[in-house]
């Protein structure tokens, strides 16, 4: 099934659609093992850095290839995708989707470059997704957020045609010095006057019970990395400083466990059940 048709579908039984970073071949293995365990779709996301790190038709070929093998239903998308000739150089690869992240031009010039993404990306079938608003990025002070608005997502989504957008309604990237309070009004507003797809960027360390309340209020994709990376490079460490093995396929597959179970824990919570 298209990501589009699939990302309607949950949005129609108000479910969430899980969309996990992956860095290597270890963290692509622990998500779907998640995945095949629990039945559930999943979106591999990668992003400018994790392409370069991998190179762009090896990550691609990749994130097929263990798709395909775990036998999990799932899309490969750009993350943050910063200029129209990345986005481009994805579509030529085979993505799924592609983010174009014009989050910190102004109104008008991030319509203009969404609205070309979207047009060239629709000639593919694939789905594109924009951000408006501000989510701080990995790092910045969250005083860095600019909360999006309902009359403008209405605006910006019939300007350029996107299929989803990522909002700012609290959440930043990365952990939290202090809990977060999601912006449940704004969203319930936004999503009254659009039908495109709402993604909440920054979901590590939002607490169980706002990623539900924010599925129940329209939120479809949930994007999350700085957990996944954590836990991988903790239990590793972990691993590294109490033994001496040198076989690494002995010691990564701690690794890509605590993954699976961080993993398994989120995607439970998409389904949205009490
Ligand atoms: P976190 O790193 O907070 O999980 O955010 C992930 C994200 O938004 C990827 O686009
Ligand atoms: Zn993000
Ligand atoms: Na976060």
């Amino acid at each position: 099934m298209k990501l589009k048709s699939k990302l309607q579908e949950f949005q129609q039984h108000k479910r969430g659609l899980l969309a996990t970073n992956f860095y290597n071949y270890e963290t692509l293995n622990g998500v779907l093992t998640a995945a095949s365990n629990l039945g559930e779709p999943v979106i591999l996301q990668l992003t400018k850095s994790s392409i370069d790190y991998m190179g762009l038709n090896t990550a691609v070929a990749l994130g097929r290839a263990a798709l395909a093998e775990h036998g999990v239903e799932g899309w490969i998308h750009l993350d943050h995708g910063g200029s129209v000739d990345l986005a481009q150089a994805c579509l030529d690869a085979g993505f799924d989707s592609v983010m174009i992240d014009g989050s910190e031009l102004p109104f008008e010039e991030n319509v203009k470059i969404t609205s070309e993404v979207v047009k060239r990306a629709h000639k593919y079938g694939a789905n594109v997704e924009a951000e408006l608003g501000y989510v701080a990025k990995l790092g910045q002070s969250h005083e860095h957020a600019g909360f999006t608005t309902a009359d403008e997502a209405k605006a910006f989504v019939e300007a350029t045609g996107v299929d989803a957008l990522a909002i700012s309604i609290g959440t930043a990237h990365g952990f939290y010095k202090e809990e977060p309070k999601l912006q449940f009004d704004r969203l319930s507003a936004i999503a009254e006057v659009t039908e495109a797809t709402l993604v909440l960027h920054g979901s590590s360390g939002v607490p169980e019970s706002q990623l539900r309340e924010a599925i129940s209020r329209g939120i479809v994709k949930v994007n999350l990395a700085t957990e996944i990376k954590n836990i991988f490079m903790k239990t590793l460490q972990q691993q590294l400083r109490d033994n001496e093995e040198i076989d690494l396929r002995k010691v990564f597959p701690f690794a890509t466990k605590a993954v699976t179970e961080l993993v398994e824990y989120k995607l439970n919570i998409m389904k949205n059940k009490k």
